[in-house]
């Protein structure tokens, strides 16, 4: 096992959040020394280790306490705590700070030549997603039947694949739906990253650690601005 008296934080490995995460702990004086090929990386000046993990792995690594800290985006997090929800799992943790970057949209998109008037189109249809709790949630405030077919990645060529009538996925800058013949219809989840906390109670100089960095995270926000 590794050193628990380190503070350990997880961060996706590559993605939208990765370097920004990165970026922000260099910010506030966690010098870091980053291998692509490794998935921890150990800081050089503070006990502080980071997992660099598949983004939809840290909300149940924070919440199952396995790490102290989480960078991830409200979608994942929102989506993992239905589905734990759902398998009648606690969802604990505390969220410390919105931060200012991974802005993106959880959206259905539809191909150019459906036909679409609202949500009411996708009666009976079959929409492709890797959020599917988010997804079946919307459906059923809409009072719409419509199936959540579940992919974990290429989620836009599903319609082109004839797997799917139309895609819910998250949308920043529209190149890949544009890319893809598709465009965004609705917005069902608005996205920002944020940093999580297990639950519970951490040694006091782990949290004395974290008491002194969001200070300096608030000052790199304002700085920003
Ligand atoms: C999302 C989404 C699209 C892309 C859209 O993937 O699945 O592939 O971003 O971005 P755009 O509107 O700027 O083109 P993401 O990078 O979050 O990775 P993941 O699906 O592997 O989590
Ligand atoms: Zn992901
Ligand atoms: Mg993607």
């Amino acid at each position: 096992m590794s050193d628990t008296t380190r503070l350990r934080i997880a961060i996706q490995k590559s993605g939208r959040l990765s370097d920004d995460s990165i970026s922000l702990l260099k910010a506030i004086g966690v010098k870091l020394q980053i291998r692509d090929r490794l998935l921890i990386a150990h800081s050089t000046n503070e006990p502080i280790d980071l997992l660099r993990v598949r983004d939809d792995d840290i909300p149940g690594l924070v919440m199952d306490g396995v790490v102290d800290l989480g960078f991830i985006g409200e979608n994942e997090l929102e989506e993992k705590m239905l589905e734990r929800a759902a398998a009648n799992k606690p969802s604990d943790f505390k969220t410390l700070r919105r931060l200012d970057y991974g802005g993106c949209r959880l959206s259905i998109a539809v191909p150019n030549e459906l036909d679409y008037q609202g949500v009411q189109s996708l009666e009976g249809k079959k929409v492709a997603t890797t959020y599917p709790y988010l997804l079946e949630r919307f459906f059923a405030e809409k009072g719409v039947n419509a199936q959540a077919v579940m992919l974990t990645g290429s989620v836009e060529v599903a319609p082109r694949a004839g797997v799917a009538d139309a895609i819910c996925d998250l949308v920043s800058t529209g190149a890949t739906l544009e890319a893809n013949g598709l465009h965004e219809e609705d917005v069902i989840f608005s996205s920002k990253a944020v940093l999580i906390q297990k639950s519970g109670e951490l040694s006091a100089d782990k949290q004395a650690m974290i008491n002194r960095f969001l200070p300096r995270i608030d000052g790199v926000m304002q700085a920003k601005e």
